[in-house]
């Protein structure tokens, strides 16, 4: 997979290039470009951003800037890439999203401070290639970077030959709808606190039961939303009893 980031924060992306990220680029799985937003600028002070239409507080990106800027990033004589415009205004990235875009061959995220982008940026880049305005929750962060690094990370390690064991990202939280519970390993005893019985026990139908009641126990608890959006199908007459 192709991933493109453009940035007026370029050494903000650096993390991209750490840990698993970085494995994944040795190992060819990925490979990344970060491009400065302002390398696209004619004026002597670079300037990306021009106060409101119709006034207000803040200040909103250059349509001329993005528009060379995409231009350039986002050409290719084959299929162009998805674009992404992470926004607090977008449709919320989940986990369904992240393993859609992980089918995808070239992604290109176009960064941008909170107050936005010129719309016609996204409208006019919409004729040509599949756009899509996303926030990764409600909350508002300074720009689109660390929402861009968030969404980067979870379709990698979504990738064949990224994770370690790929039997992990199937036992994801959200990959059956529930929240993952909880975890334990060696010593079987630490500061007086054993590890659950079950877990020991060899029984693998009785661990599969246990942890099935844990996730829909902590489903419960911490995102009762979940389970009201579970499919009726997904919850058996066993989990129902419970
Ligand atoms: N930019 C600022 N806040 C954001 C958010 N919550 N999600 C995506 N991009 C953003």
């Amino acid at each position: 997979m192709r991933i493109d980031v453009v940035t007026i924060f370029p050494e903000y992306l650096a993390p991209l290039r750490a840990a698993l990220l970085g494995k994944a680029i040795e190992r060819e799985k990925i490979s990344v470009g970060v491009h400065d937003l302002r390398d696209w600028t004619h004026d002597v002070h670079r300037a990306v951003d021009d106060s409101p239409y119709g006034g207000g507080p803040g200040m909103v990106m250059k349509p001329d800037v993005w528009g060379e800027a995409l231009d350039e990033v986002c050409a290719s004589p084959e299929a162009p890439p998805r674009l992404i415009v992470p926004t607090p205004a977008g449709r919320p990235f989940t986990q369904r999203t992240a393993v859609r875009w992980s089918a995808e061959p070239w992604l290109v995220f176009a960064c941008g401070r909170y107050e936005g982008i010129d719309q016609r940026v996204v409208d006019e880049a919409a004729e040509r290639m599949p756009v899509e305005e996303v926030s990764i929750g409600d909350y508002v962060l300074v720009g689109g970077e660390v929402a861009a690094l968030t969404m980067v990370e979870a379709v990698a390690r979504l990738l064949p030959g990224v994770l370690g064991n790929p039997a992990s990202a199937e036992q994801d939280s959200f990959s059956d709808g529930l929240l993952e519970g909880p975890s334990y390993t060696r010593p079987e005893v630490w500061r007086d606190r054993p590890v659950p019985d079950v877990l020991r026990s060899g029984n693998h139908a009785a661990i599969a039961r246990w942890r099935r009641d844990q996730a829909l126990e902590r489903t419960y608890h911490r995102r009762p939303d979940l389970l009201d959006r579970l499919p009726a199908q997904d919850l058996n007459a066993k989990d129902r009893a419970r």
